[in-house]
C-alpha cells in the first residue's frame, strides 16, 4: 500500500498529547487535509473530555463542548485558535453542538444527555453563554412531545428558517428523529428501536444538505440513513463503508461534495462522496485520514467558508483543526 507516514509529537505542559496523523493517498491522489499543529495556540484549556465542536464561519468563532467535573462545559476559540472565553451555567453533559446563524445574529445549541436537573435537554445560548431557550423536560427522561421529552439527545441541525432536526437519542429508550417547526412544534417525527429500514440503534449525528435531504448517522446499526426534510420519507441507506465501526458523525464540506464521517472506535476519519441529486446508492469512501490510537473521534464540525474540519476527540481530550489543501 502506498502510504506516507506523518508523525507528530508534542509536549506540552509536561505531558504527552496524541498528535499523530497517517496518511493513505488512494491511486495517487493528492491529500485533501492537513492537520494544523498550530491550533489553538492554548491546548491546555482542553481540561475535561471533548465531545463536540461548532464553528460559526461569519464570526471566525469555534465553540467545544466539554465533560468533567468543575470544568467550563463550554470553550470558545477564534478560528486562529486563541483562546476567548467559557462558561458552564446549565450545561451538564455536552453530547452534540450547533451554531445556527441568521440575519440576526448567531445561536448556539447543544444537546446535554446529563442526568441531573439540566439533562435531557436541547438548549439555546447566546453566544456568551446566556440561556436563551430549553426544549425538553429538563430532568427527566421521556418519549412523549406533549410535552416535549427526550432522553439522551445526540445531537441537532438548525435550518436558516429555524426549523429543527434532533436525533434522540445516545442509547436511552428513543430511537428517532424529530423535525420541529421555529415555534417548537412537532412537524414529523420517524424512527423506531430496530435495524429495519427507517429504525434506527443509537442515531448519533444529523445534518441537512443543500438538496433537501436529512442524514442521520445511525451508530448501531452501522449505516447511514437519508430521509426527505419535507416529508421524512425514508431515501436511502449507506452501510458499505462501516463494517468495522459504525458512523459517529455527519457532517458536509463547504462544497457538499464530502461527507466527513468519525469512526471512534477505529480512530478515521472517512471522506465519503456525496451522491448528487437523486438516487442514494450506496457509500463511495475517497479518502480516510488515520488518527493516533485512543484518539477516539466522536463528532466534527466544518468550517463552511474556509473548509477547515474540526475534531472532538474524546480520547486525547482535545480538538483538532485539519485545514484543506486544495
Ligand atoms: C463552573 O466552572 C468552574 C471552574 O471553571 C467551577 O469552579 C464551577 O464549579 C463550575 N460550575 C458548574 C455548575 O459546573
Ligand atoms: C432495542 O431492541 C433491542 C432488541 O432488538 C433491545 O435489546 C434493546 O434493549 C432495545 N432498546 C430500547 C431502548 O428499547
Ligand atoms: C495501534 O493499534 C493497532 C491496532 O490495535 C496496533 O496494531 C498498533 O500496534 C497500535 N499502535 C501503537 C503505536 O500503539
Amino acid at each position: 500500500m502506498a502510504g506516507a507516514l506523518l508523525a507528530l509529537l508534542a509536549l506540552l505542559g509536561g505531558s504527552q498529547v496524541l498528535k499523530a496523523e497517517y496518511v493513505f493517498p488512494q491511486n495517487g491522489q493528492q491529500q485533501m487535509y492537513k492537520l494544523d499543529i498550530g491550533w489553538p495556540k492554548s491546548p491546555e484549556q482542553f481540561t475535561g473530555q471533548t465531545f463536540c465542536v461548532a464553528v460559526d464561519f461569519l464570526h471566525g468563532l469555534v465553540y467545544v463542548g466539554q465533560r468533567g467535573d468543575n470544568v467550563p462545559k463550554v470553550l470558545v476559540f477564534s478560528e486562529e485558535g486563541y483562546f476567548l472565553h467559557s462558561w458552564n451555567d446549565t450545561v451538564e453533559m455536552p453530547h452534540g453542538i450547533f451554531v445556527w446563524n441568521t440575519a440576526i445574529g448567531s445561536s448556539i445549541w447543544i444537546t446535554d444527555v446529563g442526568r441531573g436537573k439540566y439533562g435531557h435537554t436541547v438548549k439555546q445560548y447566546s453566544p456568551l453563554g446566556k440561556l436563551m431557550q430549553v426544549l425538553g423536560t429538563p430532568g427527566n427522561a421521556g418519549s412523549s412531545l406533549i410535552p416535549l421529552q427526550f432522553d439522551q439527545p445526540a445531537d441537532l441541525f438548525v435550518e436558516e428558517t429555524g426549523e429543527i432536526y434532533v436525533v434522540d437519542g445516545d442509547g436511552g429508550m428513543n430511537n428517532r428523529l424529530i423535525k420541529l417547526s421555529d415555534d417548537y412544534q412537532e412537524i414529523w417525527l420517524t424512527g423506531t428501536n430496530g435495524s429495519g429500514i427507517g429504525q434506527f440503534k443509537i442515531p448519533h449525528s444529523v445534518t441537512v444538505d443543500a438538496y433537501g435531504r436529512v442524514w442521520v448517522a445511525d451508530r448501531g446499526n452501522k449505516r447511514i440513513q437519508v430521509f426527505d426534510k419535507t416529508t421524512g420519507e425514508w431515501l436511502g441507506s449507506w452501510s458499505g463503508c462501516f463494517s468495522e465501526d459504525g458512523p459517529y458523525s455527519v457532517r458536509f464540506t463547504a462544497d457538499y461534495k464530502y461527507l466527513i464521517v468519525a469512526q471512534m472506535n477505529i480512530n478515521r476519519l472517512a471522506i465519503l462522496a456525496a451522491p448528487p441529486v437523486g438516487s442514494i446508492g450506496d457509500c463511495v469512501m475517497v479518502q480516510s485520514v488515520q488518527l493516533a490510537n485512543e484518539t477516539k473521534p466522536h463528532l466534527v464540525d466544518v468550517d463552511m467558508r474556509s473548509g477547515a474540519v474540526y475534531v472532538a476527540e474524546i480520547g486525547a481530550q482535545q480538538v483538532q483543526k485539519y485545514v484543506p489543501l486544495s
